[in-house]
């Protein structure tokens, strides 16, 4: 990765949702090309134990013998994290509680002696409502109460929760640290400020929230360049392209929605019709064309035969002359996330076609070499939506201009070689 590989460590008490936490973390990074993988505690407690290790004894701070069996598998899961570093990894997450002092002095001096970077990230709740609502997901989902009576379970987790409160100690301010708290209400930092990408991690990691928002994504209307098949630009809007802003806005009618368009004509235009929030974003502007802005394809081709031989060979790291590449742009777009995982309402981005490739692929993991074909014509929303800490999506078509009628939902994703732009 360039960098130093790095060690994440997650803290918190049970039911704080580090789980939740790492596995959007990994999302995050791994849609910026670096290897992670989340090593999970609790899971090498159930493989190497079986499921009568989940019960609320097998916690308890006072009995040594537990004590002795749950840092046993500490140490071999952060052995395995610490192996799979070493062999080529980028970011290791330690997806485990890690409440005490003495644990953490342990992982820091592990971390240190194999030449990693570490980052604390500690995940602090005390709204009940959170607590409560990350409790009910843990005992319907988690493996360790499969098959179980509800209110046993809930009463064995805070029998569990109460043990690690008794010896829970917060992360000292000289280790460096992120800690998050209430789920997107504050975060706080504390690093070497050279660690560019722990502050970058901070912002992520401040602005996730457990609201189920959708995120809606769609290119502009149809403009005078798409009739000319001319790239870049700042265009306006056809007739037709119009009508489609109006069908959008209709799509949308009554919904709760804050709208983010790049700071393009043909995308500010799109998005006018729509009175709830607008916010024009820099971040969403088409991905930067060079030399070759405003060309058509076909003239692309005459005048500069190397340009396009060289992006049909790679086009994912393609890098227009004086311009951007799709790698360049997700470093770009990776700020637009920031944003919008932040935000607790639906959201509606009206961008452009590499760009909005670039944002689904964050959403819906996608192989980079497969990014700059994912399907994204003009009159299509594609509707991202929460399943579990993931997402998953949809595909509506909404027919503007001549003859229009919205609203048709379709399904699936499309990445088609024929989808060239
Ligand atoms: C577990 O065993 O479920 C969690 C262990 C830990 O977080 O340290």
């Amino acid at each position: 990765m360039g960098e130093r590989k790095l060690v994440v460590i997650m803290v918190g008490l049970p039911a704080r949702g580090k789980t939740f936490l790492s596995l959007r973390l990994k999302r995050y990074l791994e849609w910026q090309g670096y290897g992670v993988m989340i090593f999970n505690a609790g899971r090498y407690r159930r493989d190497i134990l079986g499921m009568g290790s989940s019960r609320s004894e097998f916690f308890d701070p006072l009995v040594k013998r537990f004590a002795k069996e749950r840092e046993r598998i500490a140490e071999r899961c952060f052995g395995d994290l610490t192996e799979w570093l070493r062999a080529g990894g980028d970011v290791g997450i330690y997806d485990a509680t890690n409440v005490t002092r003495a644990r953490r002095e342990y992982l820091r001096g592990e971390s240190v002696a194999n030449g990693f970077d570490h980052l604390f990230v500690e995940n602090i709740c005390d709204s009940p409502e959170v607590i409560e609502e990350i409790i009910k997901i843990k005992i319907t989902r988690s493996v360790d109460y499969r098959d179980k009576d509800m209110e046993a379970a809930k009463r064995d987790f805070l029998e569990r929760m109460r043990h690690y409160e008794s010896v829970y100690e917060p992360v000292d301010e000289d280790f460096p640290h992120i800690k998050v708290f209430n789920f997107g209400e504050k975060v706080t930092r504390r690093f070497d400020p050279r660690h560019i990408l722990f502050d970058e991690m901070a912002d992520f990691l401040g602005g996730i929230n457990l609201a189920k928002k959708e995120v809606y994504i769609t290119r502009h209307g149809e403009t005078f360049f798409n009739l000319e098949d001319r790239i870049g630009g700042d265009s306006a809007l056809t007739e037709s392209g119009v009508e489609y802003a109006r069908e959008l806005s209709r799509f949308f009618h009554g919904m709760d929605l804050v709208v983010f368009t790049s700071r393009k004509k043909r995308t500010v235009e799109t998005g006018r019709f729509f009175d709830c929030e607008r916010v024009e974003l820099e971040e969403l502007n088409e991905i930067d064309s060079g030399i070759c802005d405003s060309m058509t394809y076909e003239e692309i081709k005459l005048k500069h035969p190397e340009i396009h031989r060289s992006r049909s060979l790679d086009k994912f790291n393609f890098r227009y002359p004086r311009g951007e590449s799709y790698r360049d742009l997700i470093q770009r777009v990776k700020k637009a996330v920031v944003r919008i995982e932040s935000q607790r309402r639906d959201v509606l981005v009206i961008a452009h076609r590499a760009v909005n490739r670039c944002l689904f692929s964050y959403f819906i993991p996608t192989p980079s070499r497969d990014i700059p074909y994912i399907e994204m014509p003009l009159n299509r929303i594609v509707r991202v939506y929460h399943r579990g800490a993931l997402y998953d999506h949809e595909v509506s078509s909404v027919e503007g201009g001549v003859g229009g009628a919205g609203g048709q939902r379709g399904g699936g994703r499309g990445v088609s070689p024929r989808d060239r732009g």
